[in-house]
């Protein structure tokens, strides 16, 4: 990186160093080569290093850290991002909670929803915390990028240089026409040089690996636990499930290299995860079984992977005339209370398994079949916890409590209906 004293931004950059309290030692280096594990380790260092002050051949294009600014060139990869949860990382349910919270409480956080140490240091200035920087962003931050949340950068961009997957046969991404060399290869690979935007990239197979993911979706071995489960343990689950023979988090959630990241918010990705089937038996006497099987047959990890998503099953009998008969309620997820002390259940379904309810019941002789409505929360651990805060909302700062209600607004416009399953006793009744 070249120093060039005097650049605006010098000054705003030395403080986010302060902001972010970075460890800058040993960041400056770039070796031709490293292994997997040690590019991961660089590379999701906790705090991500301030990025510094730009090359001085970039034009102030390419030395944005603005998703705007990638999506000049990086449209798909733009559009696509713009409308995946990651952009909406730093949403209303972090902001009323960064209120109640010191910098370095912030900072655990903004590891995953923030990553960046400018977007660390925007924060520290909006919420007035101890080491924000004094001097005004320089213009390749951006006054937006920390509500902007999981930005392009965060994942792509460490000391102004981009990373990215091994080029694809052909050339890829940006509207460039340009064909990208066979440097797709090697890690720590260097493609393009100069003679591209942004001085080319360095191609790290990296990308495409789960563990790439990991840094923000796996607490580590000495993360916070319940009844000896990691809060988020998702890379672990995949590890372990059949699943991780064929696919890795990328091929499913980033199909074709898409930006995406459909998860349980979106309900077509959703009913490819899991087969439901549903049957009706007598067992005499006017008496009946329901049987009720739900398969994990789509999902890399458990259905659903965290103690945030619940999915509800709702059993009726429903009659000829229409009138339905509530019967059983069944609810997959990890229940927990709010404060994660308390381990209330835990139905999860690991990949590639199976969870069956049986529900006994009378029916009257006539005409009825059997109903299985299936709806999920997404954000079934937050609401609770929200509705729990809103309900002391006097004992908040007066500036949390429009977040919080417009988070608790959020989540629970999240629900769906996921399916509605019809069963025919067998034998007349
Ligand atoms: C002026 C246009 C331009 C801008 C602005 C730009 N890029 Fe690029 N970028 C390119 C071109 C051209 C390539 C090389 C061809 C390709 O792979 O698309 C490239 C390559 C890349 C790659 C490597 C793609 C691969 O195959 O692995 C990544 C990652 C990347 N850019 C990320 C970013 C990010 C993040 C930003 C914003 C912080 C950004 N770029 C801004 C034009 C641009
Ligand atoms: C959560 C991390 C993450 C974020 C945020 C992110 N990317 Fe990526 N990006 C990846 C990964 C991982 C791959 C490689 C996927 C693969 O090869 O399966 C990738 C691939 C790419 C590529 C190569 C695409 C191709 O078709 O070859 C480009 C270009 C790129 N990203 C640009 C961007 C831009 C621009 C943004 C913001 C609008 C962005 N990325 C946001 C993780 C991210
Ligand atoms: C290790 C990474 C990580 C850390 C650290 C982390 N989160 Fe998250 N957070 C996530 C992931 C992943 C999700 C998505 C969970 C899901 O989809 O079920 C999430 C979801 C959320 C949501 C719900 C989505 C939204 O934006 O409304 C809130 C609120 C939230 N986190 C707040 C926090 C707060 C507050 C902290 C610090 C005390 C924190 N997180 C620390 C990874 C993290
Ligand atoms: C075989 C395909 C597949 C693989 C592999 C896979 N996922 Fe998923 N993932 C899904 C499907 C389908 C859903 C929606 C159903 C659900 O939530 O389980 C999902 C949901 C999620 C969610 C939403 C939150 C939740 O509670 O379920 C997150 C976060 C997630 N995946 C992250 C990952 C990460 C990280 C990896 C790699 C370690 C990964 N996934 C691997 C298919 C996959
Ligand atoms: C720097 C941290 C970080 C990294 C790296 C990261 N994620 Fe995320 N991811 C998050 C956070 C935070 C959320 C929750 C955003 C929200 O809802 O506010 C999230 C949400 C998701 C969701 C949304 C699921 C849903 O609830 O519907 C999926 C899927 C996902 N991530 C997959 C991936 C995959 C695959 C990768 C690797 C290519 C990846 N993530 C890398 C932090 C990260």
């Amino acid at each position: 990186m070249t120093k060039r004293p005097g650049t605006p931004g010098r000054r705003f950059a030395a403080a986010v160093a302060l902001a972010a309290v970075a460890l800058l030692a040993g960041c400056s280096e770039r070796p031709a080569a490293l292994s997997m594990e040690a590019f991961l380790e660089r590379h999701w260092a906790d705090p991500v290093a301030p990025q510094g002050t730009p090359p001085q051949a970039f034009s102030a294009l390419e030395a944005s850290l603005s998703p705007r600014a990638c999506g000049q060139c990086h449209v798909e990869q733009y559009e696509a991002w713009r409308a995946s949860l990651h952009s909406r990382a730093v949403g209303p349910g972090l902001l009323w909670q960064l209120k109640l919270m010191d910098q370095a409480q912030a900072n655990r956080c903004l590891r995953c929803h923030a990553p960046l140490a400018e977007q660390k240091a925007l924060l520290a200035i909006e919420h007035g915390w101890e080491g924000a920087p004094a001097a005004p962003p320089p213009a390749y931050v951006g006054p937006d990028l920390a509500h902007e949340g999981l930005v392009c950068a965060a994942c792509h961009v460490r000391g102004h240089g981009r990373f990215g997957p091994p080029a694809r046969a052909g050339g890829s991404g940006a509207k460039s026409g340009r064909q990208v060399a066979s440097a797709a290869g090697g890690d720590g690979a260097r493609v393009g040089g100069g003679s591209l935007p942004h001085g080319g990239f360095t191609a790290s197979a990296a990308f495409q690996d789960s563990r790439f993911c990991a840094h923000c979706h796996q607490f580590p071995e000495d993360g916070p636990r319940l009844a000896g489960k990691l809060f988020e343990d998702t890379w672990q689950q995949w590890a372990a499930s059949p699943m991780a023979r064929e696919h890795t988090c990328q091929s499913c959630h980033m199909p074709d290299r898409k930006h995406q990241w459909r998860g349980i918010h979106d309900p077509e990705t959703t009913r490819g995860a899991v087969d439901i089937a549903l049957a009706v038996e007598p067992l005499g006497d006017g008496r009946w079984a329901a049987r009720t099987e739900v398969r994990n047959v789509g999902a890399g990890h458990h259905f659903p992977t965290y103690m945030v998503a619940k999915v509800e099953l709702a059993l009726f009998r429903r009659d000829a005339d229409g009138t339905a008969h509530p019967l059983e309620r069944h609810v997959i997820g990890w229940m927990t209370d709010t404060q994660i002390t308390r381990e209330i259940f835990d139905t999860r379904i690991p990949s590639g398994e199976a969870r069956s309810f049986e529900d006994r019941f009378a029916a009257p002789r006539g005409d009825w079949q059997l109903e299985l409505v299936v709806r999920v929360k997404p954000g079934e651990h937050y609401e609770r916890m929200y509705r729990e805060h809103l309900a002391r909302r006097d004992e908040l700062p007066p500036q949390a409590v429009p977040h919080l209600q417009r988070a608790l607004q959020l989540v629970v416009s999240a629900e769906y209906e996921l399916a509605r399953i019809f069963a025919r006793p067998a034998i007349a009744n």
